[in-house]
């Protein structure tokens, strides 16, 4: 069967903002784990509205989140969310002259609402849809945040789900240098989080916890740090904590009570994962010959982790770019990945399919 594009018809949909100027407008949807959301941006690109829904709350009582519980609250809150990007960009839906979606990687079911929600848009609308990868996303966001060209660069996202480093010949164009081969960074930390009792979600409940703590008090140790490889491994970090915290015989210690060992223990941990993250981006620069070093991603947020990029790029000469918070953990503004792909025509089918991992 022909699928019907109506977009093949209609070229442009640009609309008239600010007398002479004429620009098309975007609507981005992110579904892909836990945060439901929204966004309207520009071609040029300049993001007008951005809008999230955390589902913390949601999860919090299970100490993960649930990809079901996820995928029920985004069809809950997706179209209102929607409606109050559209509200704080000043336009209304008939502005919107192409709509972009987050459709891989991520939680199956959650990002079949944004993808579902997105055909059903863009088909009603008669304009382009742009499926966007959410991890080349996380890397475009240093762009957006920027306001100007980033690229080449070597570029890390490290999120619940990723820890990749990536040569990026230009905003679509990224050679894996290398990656986790176990957890995730930020998994390690909802993990630690865990063992240390600090709740859901981990990474800011350990970066407050280590704030208080001293990072030399625990010998952990820090998989590949003088090695060749740009892979990373993070789950013989997080046993080490275990055992720091039981002893080996001990599969499930409980956690250790507020106080001075349980924020030393945060603290080690934090400076471990950063010291490994930092080094392997030094790397990355010195290999590629690259001067620029763009990070995005959930773990981009903490504060540690940012100052010591500073303090490497510096003694290295070379430029970093890291997203403001609102940037690093998901959204849907990072989905102006699609002005890229919209400048080169490269519009998704109707049958557009979400897919869990990052190939394909
Ligand atoms: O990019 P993101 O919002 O979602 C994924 O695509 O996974 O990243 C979420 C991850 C979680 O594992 C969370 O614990 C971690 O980022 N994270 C942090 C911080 N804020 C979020 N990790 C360390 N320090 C933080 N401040
Ligand atoms: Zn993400």
């Amino acid at each position: 069967m022909r699928l019907f594009y109506p977009w093949q018809r209609r070229e442009v949909h640009p609309v008239r903002t600010g007398g002479a100027v004429i620009v098309t407008l975007f609507l981005g949807l992110e579904t892909s784990c836990d945060e439901t959301a929204a966004a309207v941006f520009d071609d040029t690109p300049a993001v007008r509205s951005s809008v999230i829904a955390s589902q913390t709350d949601l999860h919090a009582r299970f100490g993960g989140v649930v990809p079901e519980v996820a995928a029920r609250a985004h069809l809950q809150r997706l179209l209102p969310v929607v409606d109050e990007a559209l509200r704080r960009a000043g336009v209304r839906l008939a502005d919107i002259g192409c709509v972009a979606v987050h459709h891989k990687p991520g939680l199956i079911g959650a990002l079949l609402v944004g993808v579902s929600a997105a055909k059903m848009l863009a088909l009603a609308l008669g304009v382009p849809l742009i499926g966007v990868n959410h991890v080349v996303g996380h890397v475009y966001a240093c762009r957006l945040a920027a306001g100007r060209d980033i690229f080449p660069c070597v570029g890390l996202v490290v999120s619940g789900g990723h820890t990749s480093l990536f040569h990026c010949r230009d905003p679509l164009h990224l050679d894996l240098l290398g990656a986790t081969l176990d957890d995730a960074a930020g998994e390690a930390f909802d993990k630690v989080a865990a063992l240390l009792g600090l709740g859901f979600p981990g990474g800011p409940a350990v970066e407050r916890e280590a704030a208080v703590g001293d990072d030399h008090a625990v010998k952990l140790p820090r998989s590949f740090l003088h090695d060749e490889r740009l892979d990373f491994s993070f789950s013989g970090l997080k046993t080490a904590v275990l055992y720091a915290l039981g002893g080996q015989d001990n599969a499930r210690p409980s956690p250790p009570p507020p106080g001075k060992r349980r924020a030393d223990l945060a603290a080690s941990f934090q400076r471990a994962v950063v010291d490994v993250l930092v080094a392997k981006c030094r790397q990355a620069l010195r290999r590629t010959g690259l001067t620029r070093l763009a990070v995005g991603g959930g773990v981009a947020a903490n504060q540690t982790f940012r100052r010591a990029l500073e303090e490497m790029t510096r003694a290295e000469g070379a430029e970093l770019f890291i997203p403001p918070l609102s940037l690093c953990t998901d959204n849907a503004a990072m989905a102006a990945l699609a002005v890229e792909k919209w400048r080169r025509k490269e519009w998704a089918p109707l049958d557009l399919d979400a897919e869990a991992t990052f190939a394909g």
